[in-house]
């Protein structure tokens, strides 16, 4: 691992924040029902959170003498968040979540491995710091999910 992979990911990582936020955006807009309330508050939250993660890596790619990308970078991967038809479809929304956050996860670890092998100390601390905010959304999540039967 270089510093190369280490650029990479953080500019992959950034892209993936900015679809975080569009399609939690867009989810927190458009559910209904009495499922909906506490998820779309939670996912009005979190597209702060995840707004904030992208300035963490944009300012850290500018630190290591890079710029962040722009939407031309941009594909599209979070086909499991986009919203659904049946705007009363809480749980789908809730395992899109739950998808996006451990594809999170999966990045910051990587991310946190290829800064430690870079010797990049202060990248290091950045996917700590984010993997850890990844963790308090995926467990949120997880306990929505509770609230649905397991066999439908
Ligand atoms: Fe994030
Ligand atoms: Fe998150």
């Amino acid at each position: 691992m270089s510093s190369d992979d280490v650029t990479d990911l953080l500019e992959t990582a950034y892209l993936d924040e900015l679809e975080t936020v569009m399609n939690y955006l867009t989810n927190a807009i458009v559910l209904d029902g009495v499922h909906a309330e506490e998820v779309k508050d939670s996912l009005e939250a979190d597209v702060e959170e995840e707004l904030e993660h992208a300035r963490l890596l944009g300012n850290r790619l500018k630190q290591l003498g890079h710029s962040p990308p722009g939407s031309a970078a941009f594909e599209a991967g979070q086909s499991s968040l986009q919203p659904p038809e049946d705007t009363t479809d809480v749980e789908s929304v809730i395992d899109g979540v739950l998808e996006a956050e451990t594809d999170a996860h999966e990045t910051y670890r990587a991310l946190l491995e290829a800064a430690r092998e870079a010797n990049d100390p202060v990248t290091e601390d950045v996917a700590v710091t984010i993997l850890a905010d990844e963790e308090a959304h995926r467990t949120e999540f997880r306990g929505f999910k509770k609230e649905f039967p397991v066999d439908r």
